[in-house]
């Protein structure tokens, strides 16, 4: 991959002005040193949202999302940290060329460029066609059949492939498209023998499928009649990952991030009837369960998901995969249950938007709903009863925040009359075992290890380092590792001390691709606050911090012993036994003592 030259982007970061930026995003007002605004990343009523001009961050004290202009574009509009430097580059008439870049790499990019070009023209064609061309007729009048016309058709780019084997493909090979590429891009298939390519879609409906950006990467083809396949998808592509890509997320995204909640359906014209009932924060899957990927996508612009999948095993198994890849980002995800054999679209058509709103309004949160179901499918023995909460201990174990954990285990206590310490030393111990082989996949996908209740010091001390030179040198001397308890701040610590130059002060940005959205909005919020008076001693936050990495390590180390002084219990071993007593003893003074 090319990199963007260091120098560039300086220059890029010089030449803008944030506020500018942000101002064309939404409305700004002059507040003490601040700009300030209703934010952007999540719904408010009164302004929480500030922009500093003279630091040049961003960073909202509702939400706590912040960072610098480059951070604000790439969660504005879903861009990679190249693409908004890019953006910006062109804004001010700074050229990004890249250092760097291997042939393979250019002919790899111009091979993209070429199929999204091809993309974008198909659809355009298609899209003419279904709208106003005498080939379209079939298709406008399926489409009015189901009750959709000109707004949802404009607003989803809605086409239609009329019959004939290479409509598309002629018109591509018009505008000098080779069929090789087009090939590349999904559109069409090679002929047997000596015949030319033929198009993967014919007679059928077109739901183009858009990027952030807007441009269309891929199609789904639905028929007009009964016949089989009832949906033809594109193939993954070179600009298509389904894997990554969401129905609607171009259209939905505003909605989304006004609202706080993204609704997640099962079908495209799902998405088409909750979008035109006003519901517009919706999205589909592409033909895939819902990914990791999906659920850091969604976590950009909501941070409540509802599903809206059928009430079938198919809807259930879909559910509980969305379950486990929508919960350990920190998403709070709820089930809406349809009546059996209608989905959104139907109900819609059977009930109008009232019957879909009491359905959304009986949402229950879905870990409550797996728990039932576990119970539902275990036997009502002690044993099966401990398998449900097995299942759903595993679930627990992975969400992020402490409280939802702690609520959740009384819940699953109180569903399977299971003794609530018993089911809390169950998730306590899969989850502080470093590494364990028993871990589920998920978990390492997981962001991070929630944060300690020491985490306000680790703060502290962060703060110091950028405001002080001393104190960071001293860190750095004392290492990170016995300062920092929780990952963020010692990832960010890290970043801090990389970030020196041979003088060992810190440049005036601090903000890199490098570093992620948690750690770049962490990094705002110390910045915000950093003329606020500095009335504690640095030495007793060092302490500090210091007591809480040390106490965390001696609980672990309590923990173990337990485990080893109840094995040597078990297989007799007085001498062991002793040790492990003794040390028991020990950590447990050590422990008072610094309480
Ligand atoms: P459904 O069969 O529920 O279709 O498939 P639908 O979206 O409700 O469409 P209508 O209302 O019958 O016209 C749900 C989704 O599963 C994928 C599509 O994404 C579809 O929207 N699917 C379904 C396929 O990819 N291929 C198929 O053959 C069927
Ligand atoms: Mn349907």
């Amino acid at each position: 991959m090319g990199r963007i030259a260091e120098e560039k982007i300086d220059e890029i970061r010089n030449r803008t002005d944030i506020v500018e930026v942000v101002s064309s995003y939404l409305p700004l007002k002059h507040s003490g040193v601040n700009h300030q605004g209703l934010c952007p990343f999540h719904q408010e009523k009164t302004p929480s949202f500030n922009v500093n001009s003279a630091r040049q961050i961003f960073h909202c004290f509702g939400c706590g999302v912040g960072g610098n202009v480059f951070s604000f574009l790439m969660r504005m509009e879903g861009m990679s940290f190249p693409d908004a430097v890019r953006r910006l580059g062109e804004k001010v008439g700074v050229e990004v060329e890249e250092e760097a870049v291997s042939p393979d790499e250019i002919r790899r990019r111009e091979e993209r460029e070429r199929i999204m070009r091809i993309n974008e023209v198909a659809g355009g064609f298609y899209h003419q066609l279904l709208l106003e061309d005498e080939a379209g007729v079939l298709g406008r009048r399926y489409l009015r059949q189901r009750g959709y016309e000109g707004e949802t058709v404009r607003a989803f780019k809605l086409g239609f492939a009329p019959e004939g084997w290479e409509t598309l493909a002629k018109h591509l090979a018009d505008k000098n498209f080779s069929s090789g590429d087009v090939q590349k891009a999904g559109l069409v298939r090679p002929g047997k023998q000596d015949r030319g390519h033929y198009d993967l879609c014919r007679n059928r409906l077109l739901f183009p499928i858009h990027d952030l950006q807007g441009q269309m990467v891929a199609f789904g083809g639905r028929v007009l009649d009964d016949s089989l396949p009832k949906y033809i998808n594109s193939p993954e592509t070179a600009v298509y990952h389904k894997g990554q890509t969401l129905y609607g997320l171009y259209q939905a995204r505003d909605a989304m991030r006004h609202s706080g909640e993204a609704l997640v359906v099962e079908g495209y014209f799902d998405v088409l009837a909750l979008h035109r009932a006003g519901f517009s924060g919706t999205v589909a899957t592409c033909g895939t369960a819902l990914t990791a990927d999906h659920a850091r996508l969604l976590k950009r612009y909501a941070d409540k998901i509802l599903l809206v999948f059928d009430a079938d095993t198919a809807g259930r198994k879909a559910t509980v995969r969305a379950m486990d890849a929508l919960l350990p980002v920190g998403l709070a995800v709820s089930v809406v249950a349809m009546p059996v054999g209608e989905d959104p679209d139907s109900l819609i058509k059977a009930e109008g938007e009232d019957g879909f709103r009491n359905c959304l309004d009986a949402a229950r949160p879905v870990l409550e709903v797996f728990i039932e179901d576990q119970l539902r499918i275990n036997d009502q023995s002690v044993e099966g009863r401990a398998r449900a909460a097995e299942q759903a201990l595993e679930r627990i174990r992975r969400l992020p925040g402490d409280l939802e954990r702690s609520l959740y285990l009384q819940r699953l206590a109180e569903l399977t009359n299971l003794d609530v310490e018993l089911l809390k030393s169950k998730v306590s111990g899969g989850s502080l075992v470093q590494a364990s082989p028993r871990r589920p996949v998920a978990q390492s996908l997981s962001a991070r290890r929630p944060l300690t209740e020491t985490g306000q010091t680790q703060k502290y001390l962060l703060r110091l380092m950028l405001i002080d030179d001393q104190q960071r040198c001293r860190v750095r001397e004392e290492g990170t590792e016995g300062l920092f308890l929780d990952d963020l701040f010692r990832g960010l610590a890290d970043y801090l001390l990389g970030c020196e130059n041979e003088d060992g002060q810190l440049p005036e940005d601090l903000f890199d691709a490098s570093l992620d959205e948690a750690q770049q909005s962490l990094l705002a919020s110390l910045k915000f606050q950093e003329d606020q008076q500095w009335a504690d001693n640095p030495e007793k936050i060092l302490t500090d911090c210091r007591l809480a990495v040390s106490k965390y390590l001696l609980k672990q180390r309590l923990k173990e012993v337990g485990r080893l002084e109840e094995e040597a219990r078990n297989s007799n071993d007085e001498a062991a036994l002793m040790q492990y007593l003794r040390e028991r003893i020990e950590i447990n003074q050590k422990l008072k003592k610094k309480l």
